[in-house]
Protein backbone atom coordinates (compact mmCIF):
# COMPACT_ATOMS: atom_id res chain seq x y z
CA UNK A 1 0.00 0.00 0.00
CA UNK A 2 1.35 3.77 -0.81
CA UNK A 3 2.16 5.63 2.16
CA UNK A 4 2.60 9.73 2.41
CA UNK A 5 6.13 8.74 3.15
CA UNK A 6 6.15 6.90 -0.47
CA UNK A 7 4.76 9.97 -1.98
CA UNK A 8 6.78 12.04 -0.07
CA UNK A 9 10.12 10.08 -1.41
CA UNK A 10 8.96 10.56 -5.17
CA UNK A 11 8.64 13.97 -4.48
CA UNK A 12 12.05 14.49 -2.98
CA UNK A 13 13.24 12.40 -5.38
CA UNK A 14 12.14 15.29 -8.24
CA UNK A 15 13.51 18.25 -6.00
CA UNK A 16 16.56 19.28 -7.89
CA UNK A 17 14.37 19.99 -10.77
CA UNK A 18 13.96 23.84 -12.35
CA UNK A 19 11.45 25.75 -13.68
CA UNK A 20 8.37 27.86 -12.87
CA UNK A 21 5.50 26.13 -14.32
CA UNK A 22 3.70 22.99 -12.82
CA UNK A 23 4.83 18.88 -14.17
CA UNK A 24 2.39 17.87 -15.55
CA UNK A 25 3.11 14.28 -16.27
CA UNK A 26 4.20 14.28 -12.49
CA UNK A 27 3.76 10.56 -10.72
CA UNK A 28 3.75 11.71 -7.16
CA UNK A 29 -0.09 12.96 -8.58
CA UNK A 30 -0.78 10.52 -9.71
CA UNK A 31 -3.94 11.46 -11.95
CA UNK A 32 -1.78 13.33 -13.85
CA UNK A 33 0.18 10.27 -15.66
CA UNK A 34 -3.63 9.17 -17.24
CA UNK A 35 -4.38 12.72 -18.37
CA UNK A 36 -1.61 14.98 -19.08
CA UNK A 37 -1.01 15.63 -23.22
CA UNK A 38 0.85 13.11 -24.54
CA UNK A 39 1.16 14.60 -28.58
CA UNK A 40 2.46 17.65 -29.96
CA UNK A 41 0.59 20.86 -28.89
CA UNK A 42 -1.39 22.16 -32.38
CA UNK A 43 -0.06 26.14 -32.94
CA UNK A 44 -3.29 28.22 -32.88
CA UNK A 45 -3.42 31.76 -34.32
CA UNK A 46 -4.50 33.88 -31.39
CA UNK A 47 -6.92 35.79 -33.05
CA UNK A 48 -8.14 33.16 -34.90
CA UNK A 49 -9.28 31.49 -31.19
CA UNK A 50 -10.85 34.19 -29.91
CA UNK A 51 -13.48 33.29 -32.50
CA UNK A 52 -14.93 30.07 -30.41
CA UNK A 53 -13.77 31.62 -26.83
CA UNK A 54 -16.22 31.99 -24.30
CA UNK A 55 -16.93 35.89 -24.24
CA UNK A 56 -19.26 37.49 -21.01
CA UNK A 57 -20.73 40.83 -20.85
CA UNK A 58 -19.92 43.17 -17.91
CA UNK A 59 -23.51 43.49 -17.08
CA UNK A 60 -23.56 39.54 -16.26
CA UNK A 61 -21.40 40.22 -13.25
CA UNK A 62 -23.35 41.57 -10.24
CA UNK A 63 -20.98 43.22 -7.06
CA UNK A 64 -22.62 40.95 -4.86
CA UNK A 65 -20.88 37.83 -6.09
CA UNK A 66 -17.80 38.69 -4.73
CA UNK A 67 -19.29 37.83 -1.37
CA UNK A 68 -19.44 34.05 -0.51
CA UNK A 69 -21.13 35.08 2.65
CA UNK A 70 -24.20 36.30 1.65
CA UNK A 71 -25.54 33.92 -0.70
CA UNK A 72 -27.50 32.59 1.64
CA UNK A 73 -30.24 33.29 4.97
CA UNK A 74 -27.64 33.27 7.08
CA UNK A 75 -23.90 33.65 7.27
CA UNK A 76 -21.77 30.25 6.61
CA UNK A 77 -20.00 28.61 9.61
CA UNK A 78 -15.95 29.29 9.65
CA UNK A 79 -13.34 31.73 9.48
CA UNK A 80 -14.48 35.23 7.64
CA UNK A 81 -11.50 36.49 5.14
CA UNK A 82 -11.08 39.16 2.52
CA UNK A 83 -8.73 37.40 -0.34
CA UNK A 84 -7.78 40.34 -2.15
CA UNK A 85 -5.02 40.77 -5.21
CA UNK A 86 -3.80 42.97 -8.66
CA UNK A 87 -3.88 40.46 -11.77
CA UNK A 88 -1.00 41.82 -13.95
CA UNK A 89 0.20 40.93 -17.21
CA UNK A 90 3.88 39.88 -17.96
CA UNK A 91 4.84 43.50 -18.40
CA UNK A 92 3.30 44.58 -15.01
CA UNK A 93 0.49 46.29 -16.90
CA UNK A 94 -2.87 46.07 -14.63
CA UNK A 95 -5.36 43.85 -16.64
CA UNK A 96 -8.42 45.53 -15.89
CA UNK A 97 -12.16 44.82 -15.75
CA UNK A 98 -11.68 40.93 -16.48
CA UNK A 99 -13.55 38.16 -14.45
CA UNK A 100 -12.21 36.72 -11.59
CA UNK A 101 -13.94 32.86 -10.85
CA UNK A 102 -13.20 31.32 -7.47
CA UNK A 103 -14.78 28.21 -5.91
CA UNK A 104 -13.63 26.07 -2.76
CA UNK A 105 -14.77 23.79 -0.20
CA UNK A 106 -16.49 25.19 3.38
CA UNK A 107 -14.76 25.49 6.57
CA UNK A 108 -15.41 21.33 7.19
CA UNK A 109 -13.32 20.67 3.89
CA UNK A 110 -16.40 19.59 2.04
CA UNK A 111 -17.52 20.87 -1.77
CA UNK A 112 -21.21 21.39 -2.23
CA UNK A 113 -20.41 18.78 -5.40
CA UNK A 114 -21.93 15.39 -5.84
CA UNK A 115 -18.61 13.46 -6.25
CA UNK A 116 -17.86 14.69 -2.66
CA UNK A 117 -18.47 12.10 -0.38
CA UNK A 118 -16.21 13.25 2.25
CA UNK A 119 -18.07 12.77 5.72
CA UNK A 120 -17.79 16.37 7.05
CA UNK A 121 -20.75 18.32 7.07
CA UNK A 122 -22.27 20.14 3.83
CA UNK A 123 -23.07 24.02 5.01
CA UNK A 124 -26.34 25.01 3.51
CA UNK A 125 -25.44 28.53 4.29
CA UNK A 126 -22.47 28.30 1.49
CA UNK A 127 -22.22 27.74 -1.93
CA UNK A 128 -18.54 27.85 -2.26
CA UNK A 129 -18.66 29.61 -5.50
CA UNK A 130 -17.60 33.46 -6.57
CA UNK A 131 -16.75 35.78 -9.33
CA UNK A 132 -16.02 39.57 -9.93
CA UNK A 133 -14.73 42.07 -12.02
CA UNK A 134 -11.24 43.33 -11.44
CA UNK A 135 -10.78 47.65 -11.63
CA UNK A 136 -9.35 49.72 -13.23
CA UNK A 137 -5.90 49.06 -11.21
CA UNK A 138 -6.69 45.19 -12.07
CA UNK A 139 -7.32 44.71 -8.20
CA UNK A 140 -10.25 42.05 -7.33
CA UNK A 141 -11.81 41.57 -3.55
CA UNK A 142 -13.49 38.75 -2.72
CA UNK A 143 -15.02 37.88 0.88
CA UNK A 144 -15.77 34.07 2.00
CA UNK A 145 -14.41 31.96 4.67
CA UNK A 146 -11.31 29.86 5.16
CA UNK A 147 -11.60 26.65 3.17
CA UNK A 148 -10.67 23.74 5.37
CA UNK A 149 -8.12 20.67 4.28
CA UNK A 150 -9.73 17.56 3.08
CA UNK A 151 -9.04 14.31 1.87
CA UNK A 152 -8.74 13.02 -1.21
CA UNK A 153 -8.05 9.94 -3.26
CA UNK A 154 -4.34 9.90 -4.65
CA UNK A 155 -3.34 7.89 -2.15
CA UNK A 156 -4.02 6.30 1.40
CA UNK A 157 -4.16 9.61 3.48
CA UNK A 158 -3.52 11.52 1.47
CA UNK A 159 -5.02 15.57 2.09
CA UNK A 160 -5.11 18.65 0.15
CA UNK A 161 -3.37 21.69 1.50
CA UNK A 162 -6.03 24.31 2.20
CA UNK A 163 -7.03 26.29 -1.19
CA UNK A 164 -8.75 28.68 -3.45
CA UNK A 165 -9.59 27.71 -7.10
CA UNK A 166 -8.67 30.86 -9.19
CA UNK A 167 -10.05 31.13 -12.75
CA UNK A 168 -8.60 33.60 -15.12
CA UNK A 169 -9.79 34.39 -18.61
CA UNK A 170 -7.62 37.61 -19.23
CA UNK A 171 -7.95 39.95 -22.44
CA UNK A 172 -7.18 37.14 -24.49
CA UNK A 173 -7.86 33.35 -24.60
CA UNK A 174 -3.76 32.39 -24.70
CA UNK A 175 -4.12 34.17 -21.13
CA UNK A 176 -6.36 31.55 -19.53
CA UNK A 177 -4.90 30.43 -16.13
CA UNK A 178 -6.51 27.84 -13.72
CA UNK A 179 -4.85 28.02 -10.54
CA UNK A 180 -4.65 27.86 -6.72
CA UNK A 181 -4.16 29.63 -3.89
CA UNK A 182 -2.62 28.47 -0.71
CA UNK A 183 -2.34 29.49 2.74
CA UNK A 184 0.77 30.66 4.66
CA UNK A 185 1.99 28.40 7.45
CA UNK A 186 -0.08 25.12 6.06
CA UNK A 187 1.73 21.86 7.49
CA UNK A 188 -0.13 20.22 4.60
CA UNK A 189 2.13 22.09 1.97
CA UNK A 190 5.34 19.66 1.80
CA UNK A 191 3.37 16.77 1.34
CA UNK A 192 0.64 18.30 -0.78
CA UNK A 193 1.56 16.45 -4.80
CA UNK A 194 -0.54 19.32 -6.71
CA UNK A 195 1.64 22.06 -5.03
CA UNK A 196 5.07 20.10 -5.13
CA UNK A 197 4.23 18.91 -9.02
CA UNK A 198 5.78 22.85 -9.70
CA UNK A 199 10.06 22.57 -9.33
CA UNK A 200 10.90 25.90 -7.98
CA UNK A 201 10.74 26.64 -4.91
CA UNK A 202 10.36 30.56 -5.29
CA UNK A 203 7.22 29.71 -8.26
CA UNK A 204 5.92 27.53 -5.67
CA UNK A 205 5.85 30.47 -2.51
CA UNK A 206 4.30 32.86 -5.16
CA UNK A 207 1.11 30.49 -4.47
CA UNK A 208 0.96 31.07 -1.32
CA UNK A 209 -0.97 33.38 -0.21
CA UNK A 210 0.50 36.66 1.95
CA UNK A 211 -1.44 37.57 5.51
CA UNK A 212 -1.96 41.09 5.09
CA UNK A 213 -2.68 42.89 8.72
CA UNK A 214 -3.59 46.30 6.59
CA UNK A 215 -5.90 44.86 4.69
CA UNK A 216 -7.50 43.01 7.79
CA UNK A 217 -11.19 44.43 8.92
CA UNK A 218 -11.09 45.08 12.41
CA UNK A 219 -13.56 43.07 14.73
CA UNK A 220 -14.81 41.62 11.55
CA UNK A 221 -12.07 39.66 9.19
CA UNK A 222 -8.54 38.41 8.46
CA UNK A 223 -7.07 39.75 5.15
CA UNK A 224 -5.05 37.53 2.63
CA UNK A 225 -3.27 38.94 -0.51
CA UNK A 226 -2.64 37.34 -3.59
CA UNK A 227 -1.54 38.97 -7.19
CA UNK A 228 -1.15 37.16 -10.25
CA UNK A 229 0.12 37.25 -13.16
CA UNK A 230 -0.81 36.24 -17.01
CA UNK A 231 1.68 35.71 -19.40
CA UNK A 232 0.19 33.31 -21.34
CA UNK A 233 -0.49 29.52 -21.73
CA UNK A 234 2.08 27.07 -19.38
CA UNK A 235 2.97 24.93 -22.56
CA UNK A 236 4.60 28.60 -24.09
CA UNK A 237 6.24 29.98 -21.03
CA UNK A 238 7.45 26.24 -19.60
CA UNK A 239 11.18 27.39 -20.13
CA UNK A 240 10.38 30.99 -19.44
CA UNK A 241 12.94 32.88 -17.05
CA UNK A 242 12.04 32.23 -12.82
CA UNK A 243 10.93 36.12 -12.05
CA UNK A 244 10.75 37.53 -8.29
FE1 LIG B 1 -9.94 21.76 -4.40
Amino acid sequence: MTTQADISAEIGARAGERGPQPRIDYPPYRSSVLRHPVHELSPVDPEGVELWAPCFGHGDVEAAEADLTIQHACEPIGERIVVTGRVLDGQGRPVAHQLVEVWQANAAGRYRHLRDQHPAPLDPNFTGAGRCMTDSNGRYRFVTIKPGAYPWQNHPNAWRAQHIHFSLFGRAFTQRLVTQMYFPGDPLLPLDPIFNSIPDQKARDRLIARFDIDRTKPDWALAYEFDIVLRGTPFESADHDDQD
